[in-house]
């Protein structure tokens, strides 16, 4: 009975760590600190379904099938804003230089939203894009340098 008093809570005692380091682990995964707010988010939702969705998709997917090869007119497709293609390895100031100037500068056809969106719901948009990427792609943005001035 003693020996048994003692297994139960040695065995207590390594599952309460265990629940807390694991606890502890996943809440830092999953609340990993974003630039952006929820409210950020909360007014990028209807931006950027009026302004990007009919060409990015609803959720960053694309509308194209091949986002990388270029259509019968030698453009390229708008590409999908969610992890699958590139818009992680660009800079937040790149995403806001694309969005307000359009695609014009690198040879592209994306309209420029400088008459459109302000610089906060541009920030807004991207926030509420960026929504799209997981985390581990989030980190890798951060890595290429993603809040770099
Ligand atoms: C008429 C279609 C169209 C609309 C509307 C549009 N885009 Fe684009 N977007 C494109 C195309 C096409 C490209 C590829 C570059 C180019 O041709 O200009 C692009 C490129 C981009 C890129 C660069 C992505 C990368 O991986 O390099 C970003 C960021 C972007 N768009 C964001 C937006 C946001 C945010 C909106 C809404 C405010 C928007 N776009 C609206 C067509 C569009």
């Amino acid at each position: 009975m003693h020996i048994n008093k003692k297994i139960f809570f040695t065995v207590a005692f390594v599952l309460a760590v265990a629940i807390f380091v694991g606890y502890k682990w996943n809440s830092k995964v999953q609340n990993q600190k974003r630039w952006y707010t929820k409210q950020m988010v909360t007014n990028g939702k209807p931006l950027y379904e009026n302004n990007c969705a009919s060409c990015h998709g609803l959720n960053g997917e694309g509308t194209a099938k091949f986002w990388n090869k270029k259509m019968a007119n030698g453009r390229y497709p708008p590409p999908p804003l969610n992890s699958e293609a590139h818009a992680y390895h660009h800079p937040l100031k790149a995403l806001r230089f694309t969005i307000q100037n359009g695609g014009k500068y690198i040879g592209g056809v994306m309209p420029a939203f400088n008459q459109k969106l302000s610089y906060k719901e541009t920030d807004e948009v991207i926030a509420y894009f960026q929504e799209f990427w997981g985390d581990k792609f989030y980190e890798e943005w951060l890595k290429r340098g993603g809040l770099k001035k």
